[in-house]
């Protein structure tokens, strides 16, 4: 493919403010993680805005540059960091109390954790029910609780002197929603913001306030939130870009990598049972049907996609899947999950295989938190706007256009984000093709 001209970006210059509605393991993890890389004390290891190359044309030519020295990105060292919570800890706080890193290393970075203390939370207990505290906004309508979030972000924005600011949800998932009358368009949801309309999530309200101010949003969490088309309108009205949703970390992160592999080679399957313990706040609002709803949908829709029953019906066509997650204390962070594949292949002889993941739920989610933050700053000052589809890559429910169905495949959704980054900087696209070599 020809070269085009690049995007004009805008420079990544000043300080750019990070803002987290929840401060719980994810955000602390992130958070602490940042300041423990400046000062040399760990490596930001997962994270591809610090470690990946990018390949620049012919294999032969040999430009592999770093991400970060190919594309103009926000340095560890301009990062400013904000965040809100029902609970009134402090991120040091909050981070002794997630128990995902040693206290050892939290003592190290103490000092800029303790001021980040968490602003009033926007809080509904029928969007999330297992957890209460005491730090929350009291106003008349969601409208009201909106302007405050407003206000909020504006006094963060003089106080830390930021050039840019960047959202992104890392409080609880909440209750399972659906699409209402009030998320069909941006009027529709700034009445039912006036109004206190009950379809209105804290997500959304958190948004929106971002949105308004011209601030990119990414969704960590399953909830609805931007995946409305309210929400997009006022992200494209604001020309801001916004992404989403849910992490993909553990074992969605796995069966990602696996499943297009099984299918490359049109091996056939009949089951494939997940479970997980969990131990972590995050596991207790799990615990509750409504908020799982959120998460199992998010987690089960990968695999239809990948494996594409309709053209394989006689592969994929009788599948069972099942995903459950089990909140256990004595894990903590520290998730265990199983999965048992039932596989067939040739004349249709089964197979299975089983994994069994131990992982760290906050240790696979920081670096994702710290390249989306980057990357949708990117995207913005590159003039992007609307669903970034390019960061599919981070997400177990890529948001996407109407008329297509969403990538999940993580190779794909990889040379996406590549292509996205060449793209940007007028470089050739990479399609794999390589007749030259040969010719
Ligand atoms: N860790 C992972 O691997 C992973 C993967 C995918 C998605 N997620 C999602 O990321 C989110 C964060 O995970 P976590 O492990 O940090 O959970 P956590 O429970 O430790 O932290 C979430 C925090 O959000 C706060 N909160 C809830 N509602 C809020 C609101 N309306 N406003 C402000 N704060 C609010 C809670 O008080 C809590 O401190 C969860 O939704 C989780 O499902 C995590």
């Amino acid at each position: 493919m020809d070269s085009k001209s690049p995007v004009r970006i805008e420079p990544a210059d000043g300080k750019l403010g990070v803002l987290l509605p929840g401060l719980g393991a994810v955000s602390t993890t992130f958070i602490a993680g940042v300041e423990a890389v400046k000062r040399g004390l760990g490596a930001p290891i997962g994270s591809l805005t610090q470690l990946a190359t990018v390949r620049l044309g012919k294999r032969s030519e040999g430009r592999t540059p770093l991400i970060r020295d190919f594309v103009p990105l926000a340095r560890l060292g301009d990062l400013e960091f904000g965040g809100w919570d029902i609970f009134e800890d402090s991120a040091y706080e909050a981070a002794r109390k997630a128990g995902v890193l040693e206290p050892g290393l939290l003592e190290q970075v103490r000092e800029p954790l303790e001021k980040i203390r968490p602003m009033e939370a926007v809080f509904d207990p029928d969007y999330v029910r297992r957890i209460k505290g005491p730090n929350i906004k009291e106003a008349r309508t969601k409208m009201d609780k909106a302007e405050m979030l407003m206000e909020d972000i504006r006094r963060f924005q003089s106080h830390t002197k930021v050039a840019r600011t960047v959202m992104i949800w890392c409080g609880s998932t909440e209750v399972f929603h659906r699409p209402a009358a009030v998320h069909q368009s941006l009027k529709a949801f700034e009445a039912g913001l006036a109004n206190n309309d009950p379809e209105i999530a804290p997500s959304q309200i958190y948004a929106y306030a971002a949105l308004k101010l011209g601030i990119p949003y990414a969704n960590g969490a399953p909830n609805l939130c931007t995946d409305t088309p309210a929400l997009l309108e006022l992200a494209r009205y604001k020309n801001v870009p916004v992404c989403g949703k849910d992490y993909k970390t553990g074992q969605t992160f796995m069966k990602t990598l696996i499943a297009p592999g099984l299918k490359a080679r049109m091996l056939g399957m009949s089951g494939w049972f997940s479970t997980n313990i969990l131990g972590n706040r995050d596991g207790e609002v799990l615990d509750d049907p409504g908020s799982f709803r959120s998460k199992e949908e998010t987690k089960l829709s990968v695999l239809d996609q990948i494996l594409q029953a309709d053209l394989y019906p006689q592969l994929y066509g009788k599948l069972f899947h099942s995903v459950k997650i089990n909140y256990y204390p004595p894990r903590g962070d520290a998730k265990e999950g199983w999965d048992n594949i039932d596989i067939f292949g040739w004349l249709g002889y089964p197979m299975q295989i089983k994994i069994n993941f131990l992982c760290r739920d906050s240790i696979l989610a920081a670096p994702l938190v710290l390249d989306l933050v980057l990357f949708l700053d990117l995207a913005h000052r590159a003039g992007m706007r609307g669903i970034q589809e390019w960061l599919s890559f981070y997400f177990k429910a890529p948001m996407h256009a109407p008329n297509v169905y969403p990538e999940h495949d993580i190779f794909i959704q990889l040379m996406k984000l590549k292509n996205t980054l060449r793209w940007m900087r007028g470089e050739d696209l990479i399609t794999h093709l390589g007749l030259e070599y040969y010719d």
